[in-house]
């Protein structure tokens, strides 16, 4: 008989080929159908409005309906059987183009609140029936946290100086999650989103960017290179007003999805950075160790160990047990060594050099100034580390390093043995093995398992683990399933998209990997302009959800026509293209992969 991993060596699917199909494209044997698009209504009783395929549902509505650009996404059984469930995703950015009936000419207060209502997270309840799977509407579980929702700040930022702003004097009260990218799962159930790209909503006149400090310059708070106009509405957003308001952005956001009344909570001791991936694991004596990207060029990967043990279980006793369980514990970041060998350097104020000598007052500073504290220790520079997953019987760990176009560059960080391409134009993704199999361990042993891009062109490096699997680039989402198939979400550019060096490679796409055999299949190609992102298989194994986002994202050079109408219409495009969840399963029920 086969073992779990020998079947999932398999990967026993149909040919998907590179398109640019604007659509979803899955083997045959499979099938594919939209679940909960941009504007959907969440499932509250009493309170579902629904969508206005004109963009003019209010700021209100959209505290009630589905956020914009689905991201990083979890499934929380509700059943034994796996039957019912909650949908747990993150909504990342907006695109104000598509959000406002008449776009942002002009900006209105209105506007940026249903902007920051459009971000955040869902918590939705699903179920599988007769007729496939399908949103309960309404549903008690059935919640929306966005940018303007009330939250705890924990940890040792938490109260601090660094955190106190006119609106909130304790320094422990933040209105609002945003830019929430990927996620993780606690050993004890809960949800954690990540802030991401939180600077972009920041900003403010552009003569204040001359009083920067070198923290916020490193950190990308500028006045005057915003991505949106909150400050002129807003006054938080205002640099020159609030600097501290800043500081309580870009955390690890822990989420209780089995009680909609529960308050999320920031957990500062994890440090800040542009969030991305909040990867849990046990080590061997039962802490929980967080993975942590941070996806900008040439930033860091993190790690967090629990000083605590996990209480176990993921019932409401055990969520309550482990409620502070990521306030007290050890931040550390990685060197990756030319000898594939790697360390993992603590960020504790008053050792390895992070003390006053280097500008760090205390262990609040350190969490909030993370990149700064990781330079001082001589952490490695990677290129754009995005999401993290840990193989579930091996325990190697997993990251994409999506792309870095600067690696190389004059005045910029040379290649590396970590980061061998200069530039690096396709990312790929490196693993580690923690010395004695344990997750707190200090050392490790580290490969690369991909290095993406078209193999047929010689000079750009590609390299595959076997010589006939499919070719992709920009990794950015990563999931293993129970089975340990490694389910790997591209994002490249979509201004690159069918074009040049990327001509080969199709539109966004999921793959499904052995890392057993090396082999990697395309599995799914996503419509015009999107990314996938957010997969997450089940688990029983028989149903992958992933996540389209920004469909039409790429719009046709100077005309701005859009080049998506998925979900709801073709080209032309006549209707708004949408993110989405999709719901991929075979057409026979069986396991999804193999
Ligand atoms: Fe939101 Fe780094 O992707
Ligand atoms: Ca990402
Ligand atoms: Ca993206
Ligand atoms: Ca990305």
């Amino acid at each position: 008989t086969l073992s779990p991993d020998r079947r999932g060596a398999l990967l026993g699917f149909g040919p998907v080929p590179a398109t640019l199909f604007d659509g979803i494209t899955v083997p045959p044997e499979y099938a594919a159908d939209v679940l909960y698009p941009w504007g959907a209504p969440t499932g509250i009783a009493g309170a579902m409005p629904a969508f206005s395929p004109d963009a003019s549902n209010s700021a209100a509505d959209q505290t009630l309906q589905a956020g914009m650009h689905h991201d990083g996404m979890h499934f929380f059984a509700l059943r034994q059987d796996g039957r019912r469930g909650l949908l747990v995703m993150n909504h990342e950015y907006t695109d104000e183009r598509l959000l406002h009936t008449d776009g942002v000419a002009p900006w209105t207060a209105e506007k940026v609140r249903k902007s920051l209502h459009a971000m955040g997270v869902s918590v939705i309840e699903v179920e599988r029936t007769a007729q496939g799977w399908r949103q309960v509407l309404p549903s008690r579980h059935a919640r929306r946290i966005h940018g303007a929702t009330p939250m705890r700040i924990a940890g040792p930022a938490a109260g601090t100086p660094w955190m106190q702003t006119a609106a909130d004097a304790s320094g422990r009260r933040v209105f609002g999650t945003f830019a929430n990218c990927a996620m993780g799962v606690t050993p004890w159930g809960t949800y954690l989103t990540c802030e991401e790209n939180f600077h972009g909503y920041f900003g403010g006149p552009k003569e204040a960017a001359a009083d920067v400090t070198p923290e916020q310059r490193r950190y990308g708070t500028v006045p005057g290179t915003q991505w949106v106009e909150y400050w002129r509405f807003d006054e938080r957003f205002d640099l020159s007003k609030h600097p501290n308001e800043a500081h309580r952005f870009g955390w690890v956001v822990e989420i209780d999805p089995f009680d909609p009344t529960s308050t999320p909570v920031k957990r500062t001791a994890l440090g800040r950075k542009r969030q991305e991936s909040a990867t849990c694991t046990l080590t061997r004596d039962g802490r929980v160790a967080v993975y942590m990207g941070d996806d900008a060029a040439f930033e860091y990967i993190y790690k967090f160990v629990s000083r605590d043990r996990v209480h176990k279980g993921q019932d409401a006793t055990a969520r309550a047990a482990n409620r502070t369980l990521l306030d007290e514990g050890t931040l550390y970041v990685a060197r990756y060594d030319a000898d594939g060998r790697g360390r993992w350097l603590e960020l504790v104020h008053g050792r390895g050099g992070v003390d006053e000598a280097s500008g760090f007052a205390d262990q609040a500073q350190v969490v909030v100034h993370a990149r700064l504290a990781a330079d001082v220790v001589g952490a490695t520079k990677m290129d754009r580390p995005e999401w993290i997953a840990v193989h579930p019987h091996t325990g190697e760990v997993y990251v994409t390093l999506t792309n870095n176009a600067l690696r190389g560059a004059p005045g910029k960080p040379a290649a590396d043995a970590a980061n061998p391409r200069a530039p690096n134009l396709f990312g790929g993704i490196l693993r580690w093995r923690e010395d004695d199999g344990d997750a707190a361990s200090l050392s490790f042993a580290w490969d690369h398992f991909v290095q993406a891009g078209d193999p047929a062109l010689p000079d750009i490096g590609a390299r595959y683990p076997q010589p006939d699997d499919d070719a992709f680039g920009s990794p950015d989402g990563l999931h293993f399933d129970s089975g340990g198939l490694l389910w790997i979400q591209t994002d490249m550019s979509g201004q690159a998209i069918g074009t040049g060096t990327h001509a080969a490679l199709g539109n966004n796409q999921l793959l499904c990997a052995d890392p057993a055999s090396g082999r990697i299949r395309r599995f799914l190609v996503g419509p015009n302009g999107c990314e996938i992102t957010g997969c997450v298989v089940t688990p029983d194994r028989r149903t992958l959800f992933v996540n389209v986002q920004h469909p039409g994202e790429r719009r046709d050079n100077g005309t701005g026509a859009l080049n998506s109408a998925w979900p709801d219409g073709t080209l032309p495009a006549s209707t708004r293209p949408r993110s989405a969840t999709v719901v991929v399963q075979r057409r026979d029920g069986g396991i999804v992969g193999t």
